[in-house]
């Protein structure tokens, strides 16, 4: 049996985490020892007005360090981290979590109807990461957890939605690169929970799988685990509910390549090649995927892509 992780001395901001994952994620962490800011800017959805000042009343009932702050993710991003800083020294984990859904069909006024949905999930998290970031690199152990969404795979009427969460996925990729020298690890979660931004699913089976097999714990334990010093994973994403776990990477296949000056029309006879699900990869970086195309094209690999080369070679090809 594993040892049980604690967080004693760290300082967790959590965004969001007036209900559903967010409080769940606050909770968990300060069970553990972990001081917690416990953010939220009460937005209203259906009935429900959630509270941050509720979830700090119910941490610090049951013997745990919280403290409060309404600010917006967008506008008070410094603000949050200042009282993270004031109230407890310092930040070593930051968990992306405020969202909200929306139902947003594509159309001439996208631009304006998609902004705030944009602005909060991935504005949000890069104002909170960006303001908290100085002091998670001091922390030695910084932890990033970015909130995406299986809608990243697509889903139809909600593209400012998933367009925000997917793009969630890069951020996570290239500041983890830039975490690594530094400490901080930076990953994403793809969750899958009962809460309110769910719980307006008609009634049926799926809803009833919902509620009583994805509960938001399920997907907070997967959290701590990421946000643990322990923890090496670094600039992965997950599909994590009822307490399942799958990585999910972007992926290619090895693709085709015609003569050149191809006529277009010869890519219709090799579609079948380049879209196969067979032998895909997951490249590391973008001069991994470069320099494995070049592989592929050549048979051979330019030398600052090896190995000790200023654009290191991080993947060996299959063939090897
Ligand atoms: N529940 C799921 O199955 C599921 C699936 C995929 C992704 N998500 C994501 O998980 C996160 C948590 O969602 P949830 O399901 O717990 O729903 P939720 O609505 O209970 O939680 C979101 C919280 O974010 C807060 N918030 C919204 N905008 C904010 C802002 N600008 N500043 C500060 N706080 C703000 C809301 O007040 C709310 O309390 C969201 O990012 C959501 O998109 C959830």
């Amino acid at each position: 049996m594993a040892e049980p992780l604690r967080f004693d001395g760290q300082v967790a901001v959590v965004t969001g985490a007036a209900g559903g994952l967010g409080r769940s994620h606050a909770l968990l962490l300060a069970e553990r020892g972990c001081r917690v800011v416990v953010n939220d800017a009460a937005v209203p959805f259906r009935d429900d007005v959630p509270s941050a000042q509720r979830v700090v009343d119910e941490i610090v009932a049951a013997g745990g360090e919280a403290v409060v702050s309404t600010a917006d993710v967008v506008d008070g991003a410094a603000e949050i981290v200042a009282t993270a800083v004031e109230a407890f020294g310092g930040v070593d984990i930051v968990i992306n979590n405020a969202g909200i859904g929306a139902s947003t069909p594509i159309g001439p006024d996208s631009v304006h109807d998609w902004r705030r949905t944009i602005d909060i999930s991935l504005f949000g998290s890069i104002a909170v990461t960006g303001a908290a970031w100085e002091h998670l690199a001091r922390s030695g152990h910084g932890r990033v957890v970015m909130t995406s969404s299986n809608t990243s795979f697509g889903a139809t009427r909600t593209a400012a939605y998933s367009s925000a969460k997917s793009a969630l996925y890069g951020l996570t990729r290239s500041l983890a690169g830039e975490g690594r020298p530094v400490g901080v690890a930076v990953n994403a979660i793809m969750p899958a929970a009962w809460t309110r931004l769910v719980a307006g699913l008609p009634p049926g089976p799926v809803s009833e799988l919902m509620e009583t097999r994805f509960p938001p714990e399920a997907v907070s334990s997967f959290v701590a685990w990421l946000c643990h010093p322990s923890c090496g994973v670094n600039g992965e994403a997950f599909s994590v509910g009822g307490w399942r776990v799958a990585r999910v990477v972007l992926a290619e296949n090895e693709g085709v390549q015609l003569p050149d000056g191809a006529d277009p029309a010869e890519w219709g006879e090799v579609a079948g090649a380049f879209m196969t699900l067979d032998d895909l990869s997951a490249p590391l970086s973008s001069t991994d995927e470069v320099s494995w195309t070049a592989f592929l094209l050549d048979g051979d690999v330019p030398p600052e892509f090896l190995p000790g080369g200023p654009l290191a070679w991080d993947r060996r090809p299959r063939s090897a």
